[in-house]
């Protein structure tokens, strides 16, 4: 059991969770930008005007936009094949509908490429993590506009052009299939940039759980998404014949809670709403015959997707699957069930797993489980993990050291679940580690939950002079890339 020779080992990252600098160079205000931090228990808030009394951590995150050289200086140490990162849409296009592109946003991403190069280092670029520019949340509600489509193929096609000798592979959109989580206004907002009228217009702090949401704008939006993204793929093709564009979704592996044949197509469905939905429109280039039922139970008129867009869907399929996999969680039809979250999920506890201080359980065999499966699902499209890691709090010893053995204890069995796939026979070409410098949560907006290999002294309270040193575990990453996971 080895990993091929070629595969693609490193580590990723979203602007807004590391860049700061939010409006520096002419970048305009994007979705982070207006959420404050929470933290295990109390979910981040939302405010629609910078508070200046408030603390917004994708403000200045981890400082990574002056930091970069360093940043990507380690990574190189660390032996790098590949970066995930994303292009923060409003570095490019402020207002998301301005008739030019902001030449400093371009020039800063071909600076970071730049220096990607400089290591041999292949960039991995996400064209949309969670960044809608604020402006087509207030003008155009988010993905809900077909408008919005031409504008994010206006913005990709941009980012294709200018960098198509420097970058070789995309991803649309990070976690497209957040929308479907049944978390209401939280995936709309981060997913779609769809909000209500009544919260976009909020002068007080609404909680993420609070914004309200409509499952048939949901939809429509998500369609929308769809064929942006599809229209991209294609677009994307042509500039560039040897573009590799994938897709991105957050796969949350469920299992049955009990053998009860109920808890098993409770499950099923569940699947296939959260998971493999998107994932099949994306792969596959039509939408799945499940996903009718449900939108029949759920008066979903679907009038939306017309028979135009059914051929984009097809002409514009992606070239390789990727995911997030931090976590399973199970499901059954019973209301009495423990629940366990993670930042926009919700299942049933499983009662064989260990969890992290977050609550999100560890499940190294349902990696190899979900390879599995999703090749057999797509058997001919390459699979890659591009999100899976811990968060954790981490303390600093008084010589500077970061003891992470728990980080890499979690990080040992989740790549011998990616060898035992790999002699499964599944064709996985590439695996980059959540957030290899620590930057700020998604889903709480914190700091203290971290997740690097590099630790970034930046804290909650807005302290911490952005310095960065190397963890236990950096050196431990470093000897698997190395040993081409031979020793992990
Ligand atoms: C994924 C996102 O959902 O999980 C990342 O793509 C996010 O943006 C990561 O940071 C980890 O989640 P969290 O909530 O711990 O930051």
């Amino acid at each position: 059991m080895s990993f091929p020779k070629n595969f693609l080992w490193g580590g990723a990252v979203a602007g807004n969770q590391c860049e700061g600098a939010y409006l520096e160079d002419g970048k305009g205000l994007s979705v982070p930008d207006m959420l404050l931090g929470g933290d295990v228990n109390t979910p981040r808030t939302f405010l629609p005007v910078t508070d200046p009394d408030a603390f917004y951590p994708s403000h200045e995150a981890i400082d990574f936009y002056h930091r970069y050289k360093e940043d990507i200086k380690l990574f190189a140490e660390m032996g790098f094949k590949c970066f995930r990162l994303s292009i923060n849409w409003g570095r490019i296009f402020p207002n998301g509908d301005d008739a030019e592109p902001n030449e400093a946003g371009l020039q800063f991403y071909d600076n970071v490429f730049d220096e990607c190069a400089k290591y041999g280092i292949e960039p991995l670029v996400t064209l949309c993590h969670y960044e809608i520019p604020w402006a087509i949340v207030t003008k155009y509600h988010g993905f809900l506009s077909r408008e919005t489509i031409d504008l994010f193929v206006k913005y990709a096609t941009t980012c294709f052009k200018r960098y198509k000798d420097k970058v070789k592979y995309w991803l649309t959109f990070n976690e497209i299939n957040i929308p479907c989580m049944g978390e209401g206004g939280i995936g709309n907002l981060y997913g779609l940039g769809l909000m209500d009228d009544a919260d976009i217009n909020a002068t007080e702090r609404i909680l993420l759980t609070d914004l309200k949401s409509d499952e048939q704008k949901t939809f429509e939006a998500l369609h929308n998404q769809f064929v942006a993204s599809a229209l991209t793929v294609k677009a994307g093709h042509e500039i560039n014949p040897d573009f590799v564009i994938g897709n991105m979704i957050a796969h949350v592996t469920v299992y049955p809670l009990t053998p009860n044949p109920k808890d098993i197509l409770a499950c099923m469905d569940e699947d296939n709403i959260k998971n493999n939905f998107c994932g099949d429109v994306q792969v596959r280039g039509e939408y799945p015959d499940f996903i009718f039922r449900y939108f029949k139970e759920h008066n979903i008129d679907t009038s939306f997707i017309t028979e135009e867009d059914k051929k984009i869907l097809k002409e514009g399929t992606v070239d390789m699957y990727t995911f997030s996999y931090y976590q399973s969680g199970c499901v059954t039809v019973s209301d009495d069930a423990d629940m366990i979250a993670g930042n926009m999920s919700k299942s049933a506890k499983n009662p064989y797993l260990k969890a992290s201080d977050w609550g999100w359980q560890i499940d190294p065999d349902g990696l190899r489980y979900t390879l599995n499966y999703l090749h057999d699902r797509y058997p001919k499209t390459p699979l890659m993990v591009v999100e899976n890691g811990f968060g954790a709090f981490d303390k600093v010893e008084e010589d500077g050291s970061i003891h992470d053995d728990y980080r890499i204890a979690y990080f040992k069995p989740h790549i011998e679940a990616m060898k035992e796939a790999i002699e499964d026979g599944v064709p996985l070409i590439g695996f980059t580690t959540w957030g290899p410098i620590d930057l700020v949560s998604a889903g709480t907006g914190q700091y203290a939950k971290r997740y690097g290999f590099i630790y970034v002294d930046r804290h909650d309270d807005g302290t911490g002079d952005f310095s960065r040193s190397r963890k236990d575990s950096f050196y431990w990453y470093k000897k698997v890339i190395e040993s081409n996971g031979e020793e992990i």
